[in-house]
């Protein structure tokens, strides 16, 4: 059944241009998460980045300039498919490591389920790394048609090894791609055999493409090095490069939505999963911080959307407040489905696609019962409790140098930051604003009384890939 909006949306257009099937159908969504990716890493923040596909579409679509996703990536893509924060399903602590008996529960319904309710033909390729020991918790268990990639990660990009055990399946068997074929185009190529096998005009296509691009190890095609030969360094020069392969990956994936007719309908998310790790060759500048802490630098992701014909403004950069978690419920609004129940997230529709005030204002960066630190936004104002995390500084731009100017800081009590008028991070106020430090500690403390303790459980040699002919794989949990 089609939701009223959709119907009536359906017979003005039939009524109007007596065009085709296509426009009673809910747009395709293509969902593009980079993994590491720096907000200085990006050809539209930094000219020194090659990123053709990427710039064309984050300038004729609308670039997201207050997108926040969490430290790191077990958390964000948590949110991404549940629409609660982390702190609200035990994912709040680091990722889950390979040997940890860990996952998103059961009881939360992710977006791929809601989607395939409303008729959707659901597909992820690339990085899972919400829990595997157990079946039940993997993609063609939660709502996934099918599933191509990895479970865990910082698998090689070649022979998707992780700590001895391979790491590639195909829905769950597992799969072999090409040797020696890197996993951009390993990804690329399994997201256009599927946008070949789906039809544009008979179904709506959820397409969820987390890649490995651009997270350690460090290591990318030659060709793609080589667009970077003046940068003195060698790791800034492959992590370029890697970034220049996702790009092109994004370039091919784009032309096949063009070509097969899906891009009259859909809309592009791009976004990372977190903040560069500075001290892997990424970059974040002007932005304070990295990857794994509450700085601007590990939690303001590059992000943007684009589209032909759902944004009724583009070529813009739009600043409102945007959190990870809101992608549930916006783009479940967009498919025409139902929110059944409040959750973290609120439907950004309006301020992405009319540029809108946002629907929010504040959100969580994260809240760590076992890290004990946390950060709010409320407003213009940005609240941290305890050490942001280990890298404190700006890192500079090649030759790499040391970007933990700070790192000998110790910061306890709190932390207060004007984002507005301060987005880098170099002015605590919290000694000039008393009253608004109160003000947000308690909005920290009503989250706070929400929060579930943070699943974080030891390591289960069971998981072990010598248990299971050196592949990584469920049935130990
Ligand atoms: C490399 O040199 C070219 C040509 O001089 C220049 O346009 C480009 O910005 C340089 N790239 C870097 C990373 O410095
Ligand atoms: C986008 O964010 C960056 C980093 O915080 C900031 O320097 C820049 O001014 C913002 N752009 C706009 C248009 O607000
Ligand atoms: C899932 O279960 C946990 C633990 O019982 C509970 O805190 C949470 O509210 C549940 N979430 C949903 C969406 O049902
Ligand atoms: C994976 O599942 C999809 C959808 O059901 C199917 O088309 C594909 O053939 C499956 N692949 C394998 C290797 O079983
Ligand atoms: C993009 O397509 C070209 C032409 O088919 C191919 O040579 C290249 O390897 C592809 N790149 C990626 C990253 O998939």
């Amino acid at each position: 059944m089609l939701p009223l909006k959709n119907i009536v949306l359906c017979m003005i257009v039939i009524v109007t241009t007596l065009t085709t099937t296509i426009w009673c159908l809910p747009p395709h969504i293509i969902f593009i998460v980079a993994d590491d990716l720096g907000w200085n890493d990006v050809g539209w923040h930094n000219d020194q980045m090659y990123t053709p596909n990427l710039d064309k579409l984050a300038k004729n679509g609308v670039i997201l300039n207050s997108s926040y996703v969490q430290p790191v990536c077990t958390p964000s893509r948590n949110c991404f498919m549940t629409g609660y924060y982390p702190f609200h399903t035990g994912l709040q602590h680091e990722v889950i490591h390979p040997l940890m008996p860990g996952y998103l529960p059961s009881n939360f319904t992710l977006l791929p389920e809601k989607l395939k309710t409303l008729g959707y033909t659901t597909h992820i390729v690339g990085k899972w790394h919400l829990g595997f020991c157990n079946k039940k918790y993997t993609p063609t268990y939660r709502g996934f048609d099918s599933f191509m990639g990895y479970y865990n990660g910082a698998e090689d990009y070649y022979t998707h090894v992780r700590d001895d055990g391979y790491d590639w399946r195909w829905n769950t068997s597992i799969y072999h791609p090409p040797r020696n074929k890197y996993s951009a185009e390993i990804i690329a190529d399994q997201a256009i055999n599927i946008l070949h096998r789906v039809d544009p005009d008979i179904q709506p296509l959820y397409l969820y493409l987390p890649f490995q691009s651009v997270h350690d190890p460090l290591q990318v095609p030659e060709r793609y090095e080589n667009i970077y030969s003046n940068i003195t360094s060698k790791e800034r020069r492959t992590y370029c490069g890697m970034v220049s392969a996702l790009d092109e990956a994004v370039g091919n994936i784009t032309q096949v939505l063009k070509s097969r007719g899906f891009m009259k309908n859909a809309l592009i998310v791009f976004t990372t999963d977190n903040g560069g790790p500075t001290y892997l060759a990424a970059n974040n500048l002007p932005l304070r911080g990295a990857k794994t802490t509450l700085w601007e630098g590990g939690t303001k992701g590059v992000s943007f959307v684009y589209s032909e014909n759902l944004l009724s403004k583009t070529g813009y950069i739009n600043t409102e407040m945007i959190h990870a978690v809101d992608w549930f419920p916006t783009l479940l609004y967009l498919a025409g489905g139902k929110l059944g129940e409040s959750m973290d997230g609120v439907n950004q529709w309006k301020t992405i696609s009319e540029g809108k005030l946002s629907a929010r204002n504040e959100f969580i960066y994260n809240i760590d019962d076992i890290a004990n630190n946390a950060a709010i936004r409320v407003g213009k104002y940005k609240l941290i409790q305890g050490s942001p995390g280990s890298h404190n500084g700006w890192t500079p731009l090649p030759p790499l140098m040391d970007d933990d100017s700070a790192k000998n800081k110790t910061f306890s009590g709190y932390q207060l930051f004007d984002i507005e008028n301060d987005p880098t991070e170099h002015y605590d106020i919290a000694d000039q604003c008393p009253d608004t430090v109160q003000q947000l500690i308690s909005r920290l403390k009503h989250y706070r009384t929400t929060m579930v303790p943070a699943h974080f459980p030891n390591n289960d040699k069971r998981g072990d890939p010598i248990n299971f002919d050196w592949v990584w794989s469920s049935g130990w949990c």
